[in-house]
């Protein structure tokens, strides 16, 4: 490290486990072509690390990285080796939880119209921001099994949601269509806030209430609501309807999968884990996805646009916009791959787009 170079960013990269391995060298490249000051240190956690020697974490593993780094850049999480799941659980959402990456933010942006499984859907149609909340909901894992084995079994999951928690996800989401454009230059101006509080009342009264008290600060903005399943339907029929969503873990989770969907599949999908002010974390949507993984099929430019998400976010404007725009002309010539309609595979889809982005 050269401790001379104050503005050099230091970014810690943890690939991870099966495509993950293999998009996100992909996007290093692409980053260190798009001529980024930035300083890349690589850990190896993932299942591979987790068989050999029991390690997930190491001590102090959250700490240094917030202490550091300027950022955290990921693969994905997951090895049929490892039925548990538990490296997964301790790496990723260890990074989520201990480094309080409350704001999980996952763009939804249509490229190309032949990527949209819709019919007379257009690239400007498909344009809206989930910000899913990334540190309470079921997710924390709280509950237990009981009698477990037996017909009396019982198996408790609670959906844990704080004031705190919902507000600052609710704040985040206002404070971010203040923010932020729509990709044609135009003011974003509705956060919607999803939930089923039709059926799960106590949680879905307080998002309610919140969320009421919330959007008053914000005037300018218009305040919507819709119920998750609903939600669903009019994400394929109309997409168009959508503008800032926020909800909580598990409906984010559910939705941005199907949301990536109208993006041209999971291969295209990009997500920034962020607390403001502190070290914030990027991953592609999409998982290790083991029935592709080693064989240089899988699309990596879900990691390259979080790769630009990520220098966006720490400043980096002009290299992101030159990896934006080099993606999208890969997208446009159809220098892709298979999954995109195109014959590359991952290195040399990768290979194009650093060509592109180093011009
Ligand atoms: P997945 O996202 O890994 O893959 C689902 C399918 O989507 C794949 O089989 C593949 O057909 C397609 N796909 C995904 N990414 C692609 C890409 N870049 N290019 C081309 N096609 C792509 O989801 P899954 O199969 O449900 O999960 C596999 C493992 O990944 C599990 O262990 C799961 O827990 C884990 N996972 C991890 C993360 C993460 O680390 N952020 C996210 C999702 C799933
Ligand atoms: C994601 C993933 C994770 C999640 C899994 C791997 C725990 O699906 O990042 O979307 O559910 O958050
Ligand atoms: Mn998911």
């Amino acid at each position: 490290m050269d401790p001379q170079n104050t503005s050099r960013k230091r970014i810690a990269v943890i690939p991870g486990d099966g495509i993950g391995q293999e998009v996100i060298p992909q996007a290093l490249k692409v980053i260190r072509a798009a001529g980024a000051d930035v300083e890349f240190s690589e850990f190896d956690w993932g299942a591979d690390r987790y068989l050999r020697d029991g390690m997930t974490v190491p001590p102090d593993g959250f700490a240094m990285l917030s202490r550091d780094f300027d950022a955290v850049f990921a693969g994905a999480f997951g090895d049929p080796r490892v039925k548990t799941n538990i490296h997964a659980k301790e790496i990723l959402l260890g990074m989520r939880f201990q480094m309080d990456l409350y704001a999980n933010v996952r763009p939804v942006r249509l490229l190309d119209a032949t990527l949209c499984p819709l019919k007379d859907v257009a690239p400007k149609d498909v344009d809206f921001v989930v910000i899913r909340e990334n540190t309470e909901g079921v997710y924390i894992d709280a509950g237990g099994v009981f009698k477990q084995g037996t017909p009396d079994e019982i198996a408790i999951q609670e959906d844990i949601n704080t004031r705190k928690g919902v507000e600052r996800i609710i704040r985040y989401a206002f404070e971010y269509c203040e923010r932020h454009k729509k990709l044609d230059g135009s003011p974003r101006k509705r956060v919607l806030m999803c939930d089923k509080s039709n059926a799960m009342t106590h949680a879905g009264g307080l998002w309610q209430r919140v969320f009421k008290e919330v959007a008053g600060e914000f005037p300018q903005i218009a305040a919507q609501h819709m119920y998750v399943d609903a939600l669903c339907m009019q994400m394929v029929r109309d997409p168009r309807a959508f503008d800032v969503i926020v909800t909580n873990n598990m409906f984010g989770d559910i939705i941005t999968d199907l949301a990536a969907g109208l993006q041209g599949g999971l291969g295209m999908a990009a997500s920034g884990n962020i607390h403001p002010g502190k070290t914030s974390m990027f991953e592609p949507v999409h998982g290790s996805a083991p029935p592709i993984a080693g064989k240089n099929i899988a699309n990596p430019f879900g990691a390259i646009l979080t790769a630009a998400m990520m220098l966006g976010h720490l400043e980096l404007t002009k290299e992101a916009e030159k990896i934006e725009s080099a993606v999208l002309a890969a997208v446009l010539q159809k220098k892709t791959t298979q999954d995109m309609g195109g014959t590359l595979g991952t290195r040399e889809a990768g290979e194009w787009v650093a060509e592109r982005a180093s011009t």
